[in-house]
């Protein structure tokens, strides 16, 4: 098995900096990787902030916050990920900036790292083929909040070996990650679930079932999730689940996978959700 002891975290927004958090707190050495000074400034002290809030839980203690703190370099020059036997990649979920991204770390890169991608969607057979070294390539897909939720996705693409797909899986777990095994189909196992349901309320909800408040309430009440599929939906991102729809249609071909026309309309719209504060419920920005 590859020796990992250093990790680079490419993209310093919601799920990379949240990565990045995680490994440096299992006391993983971090390049947080941006091209943007501001965004790595702001992933830097949303961080700190996060542990302090962790002290003040009594969770840990201010060596510890120190500790992790200093386990993590913000970067913006590419070439520093040079030195990480690891990249997990958590840029825009687009599929020509990711094989862009992809082809520029194969560059840099050292010999013999593997090179991992928190796609939520596209297929790592294809994103593994822009690079010299498809065989290190892998799925690591974390879910959102990444220092909550337990679980990683683990994606094989075609030419994965053995080695890298077991690799990745024992940085996950020193991460304090259950380690799912997954194949590279469209939407891998989590969306192809998750999505649907998402998608079916939406349709629910277009179709006079019932409000977005009284569906949440029934499904958090009734089925003991956390979140309504509105409330999820909002979380995740309106152009996300629609992003990932598509590539469940087109991926799949079975029209159960169409996209609710009023979660395009929202889209079209400007209603992404939690993060442009207005989705199927009002935020405050
Ligand atoms: N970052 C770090 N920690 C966070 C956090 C964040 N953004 N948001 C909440 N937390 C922590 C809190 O600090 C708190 O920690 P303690 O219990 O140690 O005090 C804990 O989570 C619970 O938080 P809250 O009490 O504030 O709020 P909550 O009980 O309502 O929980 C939630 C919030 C954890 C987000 C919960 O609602 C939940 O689990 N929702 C479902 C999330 C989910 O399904 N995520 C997967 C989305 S799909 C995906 O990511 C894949 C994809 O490709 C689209």
């Amino acid at each position: 098995m590859t020796t990992i002891q250093s990790l680079g975290v490419v993209g310093a927004g919601q799920m990379g900096r949240g990565i990045a958090q995680v490994a440096a707190m299992s006391d993983y050495k971090v390049q947080l990787f941006d091209i943007s000074k501001d965004s790595l400034d702001f992933a830097m002290s949303f961080i700190e902030k996060q542990l302090n809030r962790g002290v003040e839980k009594g969770k840990w203690d201010q060596d510890f916050v120190k500790k992790t703190m200093g386990n993590l370099n913000p970067i913006t020059d590419m070439s520093a990920l040079g030195q990480a036997d690891l990249l997990i990649e958590a840029a825009t979920e687009n599929k020509e900036i990711k094989f862009k991204i992809f082809q520029q770390l194969d560059e840099v890169a050292k010999e013999g790292a593997i090179l991992a991608t928190n796609t939520s969607s596209i297929s790592i057979t294809e994103i593994a083929a822009v690079t010299k070294r498809p065989e290190k390539v892998a799925g690591m897909h974390f879910m959102n909040p990444v220092p909550v939720m337990k679980l990683v996705e683990g994606i094989r693409g075609l030419e994965t070996s053995d080695d890298t797909f077991e690799s990745v899986q024992k940085v996950s777990e020193n991460m304090g990650k259950t380690f799912i095994k997954v194949n590279d189909v469209a939407g891998f196992a989590i969306n192809r679930i998750l999505m649907p349901m998402i998608n079916e309320a939406i349709y629910a909800h277009y179709e006079g079932v019932a409000t977005c408040e009284d569906i949440d309430t029934g499904m958090k009440l009734g089925t003991n999730q956390p979140m309504g599929p509105f409330e999820l939906a909002d979380f995740i991102g309106l152009d996300t689940c629609l992003a990932i729809m598509e590539v469940l249609h087109d991926g799949l071909g079975d029209t159960k996978y169409r996209p609710c026309p009023l979660l395009k309309k929202y889209v079209l719209a400007g209603r992404m959700g939690r993060k442009s504060g207005r989705g199927f419920y009002v935020y405050n920005k």
